[in-house]
Formats: structure tokens, sequence, C-alpha cells
């Protein structure tokens, strides 16, 4: 679809502000479906990953509106998916399986597609609907789920966010109390609570390992605010720490962000928390040792860019990555650029230091794509990143825009 022409940057300055988190929009979009009242999302980013989660929604009888940057939303003659194309192109559909199972006594869906990083599962989706009560079958390819739902205590293998927010939902309007262990922590998990009891749920715990949920007969319509986007904002700072200069990230969370902040400070940064958002200066000028983990650990959407930055930061940086099995598709293309990166199983080095050039690089996921980009900014010349299958715009809204307002020479060439 699209492809982005990134000249070498000078140093990055001025100010760009962060939209509303991808990873909270979608579940929150998706916990619409469990009420039959209006419910007002603001500041929704324009983004392909909200208009495909709205198509499936729509085809669940949910009509959906946008007025400006407010996506308003009613899903009062909700029905199972007429459609379930979206569900194969997008991992984030399976957030509705919730929601319909506790509305409708039913759901169906297909196994979710998305970014080709790893196996994904979803067992622990299902494993979850189970224990409140879902009878599980296999038909004709898709998985059907029924049954009244009432309060259990789910114990996840894994801290999946996915798993951890279709369980929340599915668990606000079933009868009795519901106990998640081991949940996700990570701040969407929080949003989604919020927003959940803003509804009229009664949600606590949210943001530690136990999540607890009393059910509640019904949800009301709701006016919600989604938080920043703690993605798009460490995106944007590993640019600078590529480049160098000064950036004002507007809106940006540092409280959601203090892992990669860590990382930066110690490869040589310097980042200021400031009342309206996160100040970013200077380069990344040491090696850099990252791990990927569940919140607050390291996060993996942020692996990709990060390793962009390690390749200009002189010394052998070391990436465990331990969320996604096959997520170091962006290292054969980074070293397209020049870059010196040998990957073994889950680990990665990176040899740093040395110039990158231009080149033509394509885009193998999401946050693979956003590696290239930002990689792209301090190499030698113009790369063209080619993203035939549209990945970036699934999660930066018209990211060519927040870059040019930092000073940052990139262009889209091609329509979208
Ligand atoms: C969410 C984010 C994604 C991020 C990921 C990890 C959204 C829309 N997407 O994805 O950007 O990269 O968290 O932070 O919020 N797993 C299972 N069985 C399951 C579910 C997950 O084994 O039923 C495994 C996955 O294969 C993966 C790990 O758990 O290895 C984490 O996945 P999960 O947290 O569920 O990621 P998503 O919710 O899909």
């Amino acid at each position: 679809m699209a492809t982005f022409q990134v000249h070498t940057s000078p140093p990055l300055r001025g100010e760009a502000t962060i939209h509303t988190a991808k990873n909270s929009v979608l579940p929150i979009l998706a916990a619409a479906l469990l009420t039959n009242e209006p419910c007002s999302i603001l500041a929704t980013p324009k983004l392909t990953d909200v208009d495909m989660l709205c198509e499936l929604m729509r085809s669940c009888g949910c009509q959906i509106d946008w007025d400006q940057e407010t996506l308003n939303l009613r899903a009062d003659d909700l029905c199972l998916p007429a459609n379930d194309d979206p569900m194969r192109r997008m991992r984030a559909s399976i957030l509705i399986m919730g929601p319909l199972l506790a509305r409708l006594g039913v759901a169906r869906v297909t196994l979710p597609g998305g970014c080709a990083i790893g196996q994904r599962p979803i067992d622990l989706h299902i494993k979850g609907m189970q224990a409140l009560g879902a009878a599980v079958s296999l038909r004709d390819g898709h998985i059907e789920l029924s049954g009244r739902l009432h309060g259990a205590a789910v114990y996840l293998d894994m801290p999946s966010v996915g798993a951890t927010e279709n369980i929340m939902m599915a668990a606000s309007l079933a009868s009795g109390v519901s106990r998640i262990e081991n949940a996700a922590k990570e701040p969407e998990i929080i949003d989604l609570a919020q927003c959940l009891n803003m509804m009229g749920a009664r949600v606590s715990g949210a943001g530690s390992g136990t999540i607890i949920i009393q059910g509640v007969p019904r949800l009301r319509g709701v006016q919600y605010q989604p938080i920043p986007d703690r993605i798009e904002a460490g995106t944007l700072a590993c640019a600078t720490a590529i480049a160098g200069g000064n950036v004002l990230l507007r809106g940006a969370r540092s409280e959601h962000l203090r892992a990669l902040l860590f990382k930066l400070q110690e490869s040589g940064v310097i980042v200021i928390e400031q009342r309206e958002g996160l100040r970013v200066r200077g380069k990344a000028v040491q090696p850099i040792t990252v791990r990927t983990m569940s919140y607050p650990g390291f996060p993996t959407d942020l692996q990709a860019p990060m390793m962009a930055v390690a390749c200009y930061a002189p010394g052998t940086s070391v990436f465990t990555e331990t969320v996604f099995e096959n997520r170091y598709m962006h290292a054969s293309e980074l070293r397209r650029l020049g870059a010196s990166i040998r990957v073994e199983d889950r680990v990665a080095l990176i040899d740093g230091g040395a110039e990158l050039h231009g080149s033509r690089v394509i885009c193998s996921d999401l946050r693979a794509g956003a590696a290239l980009i930002v990689a792209a900014v301090g190499a030698r010349g113009d790369t063209y990143v080619e993203d035939p299958n549209g990945h970036i715009d699934r999660g930066y809204e018209r990211i060519e825009e927040s870059l040019t307002e930092l000073g940052v020479p990139i262009k889209r060439l091609t329509a979208d």
C-alpha cells in the first residue's frame, strides 16, 4: 500500500502530540457491545485496525459513526457477526468474543489473524470463557461458545493482555464474582477497567496480578477518553535517540514508559518528565540490554524500534525476546541498511556504531515497520520503507506527520 521515503534527519526538534492508544481503544470499542445504550469514544485515532474492528462490529448490528474524532457506537440490536472476514485479518477481533457471549449467550469466532509475529494462540481466551460456564465446540472451522455465564476463578498460564480483557468484559455481565489470577498488568488493562466501571461494572485490582469482577445485570452507556499511546511515544523517543536533538512528546505519560526510559537513560539519552509530556534529548551512545517481558517489563512492541537504536549505539547490544517467538523479522531488513545483527533463537546481538546507509526495505509487521522508519532517520541518503500490506497504518496515525513535526525529512510516496 504505502511507501515512505526517509532522508537522513538533522537532530529532531519541536514537539509531536501523542495519539490515543490503539491497544486501549480496541478493547474499549469491543466493550461498547456490552450495553444497548450509546457509547462515545473521544479522540479515537484514525487507524486501519480501528476501521477493521468497526467493520466487524457493524456486522454484529452495532451502529457506528464518526463525529470528527469521536466514535459514537450503539449496540441495541446485537447479533452474531454476519461477516467474519475482519477476524481473519486482525487478532484484536477476538475481543468481541467475551461481550457477544455475555450479551447474547452465544458467540462464534474464527481463528484470528494479524501480525505474523508468532503462533499467538487463543487458548487462554477460550479457557476463560469455559471457566465462566461457556460450552465450546468447533463447527465449520469456527469456534462456537454458548451458555449463561457465572462467576469463576481463572488462572492465566501467561499474563495475556487480550485474554485478561476478554474475561474482564464477559465477567462484568456474569452472575456472581470472578477472579483473574496472573492477570496482565498493562496500563491498557487499567484503562478498560476504568471504562467498564464508568459503565456500571464492578472491577477492582486492575493493574495488579489479581483482578476481581463482581458481575452486574446490565451496563450503561459511557463517554470515554482512553489513554495516550505509550508505544507511539516510545517509537518517537527511539527516533530521537538515533538522530539526537530535543523534543517534547506532548501527552506522553512517563509512568507508562518506565522500562524504555530507563534503557534510554542507560544508553546516554536524557529524559525529562514534564507536566505536558515527556522531553527527550540527546543520542544513545552506550550499548543496550533489552529483555522483553509483560508489563512493567520492557514492552515487546518497542523491541523492534529499540533495536534500531542499538544499531547506532557503539558497542554490542543484547536483546532477548521472551513474549513472542518470531519477532525479529526486522533484523534482516535492518541488515540491508548496513546493520550488524546476529539472531540465535530468542537472542539478538547487535554490533552498533557503524554508519548505516539508505536502501529499499520492506515491512513484515507493524512494529518492524516502525523500526525501519526509525532506523532510516539516521541512515545516510534515502531509505524507502515499503509497506505493501499497510502494517504501519494499522497502529500509527499518519506516522509521517508526527515525524515531520519533529523535523524528519519523510514523505509518503504512494496513496493510502
Ligand atoms: C497485546 C497487544 C500487542 C502486544 C501484546 C503483548 C493489543 C490489541 N495488542 O496483544 O500489541 O504485542 O499484547 O504485549 O492490545 N498467548 C497464549 N494463549 C492465549 C493468548 C496469548 O499462549 O490465549 C501468548 C501469546 O502467544 C504471546 C503471549 O501470550 O506469546 C502474549 O500475548 P497477549 O498478551 O495475549 O497479546 P495480545 O493480547 O494478542
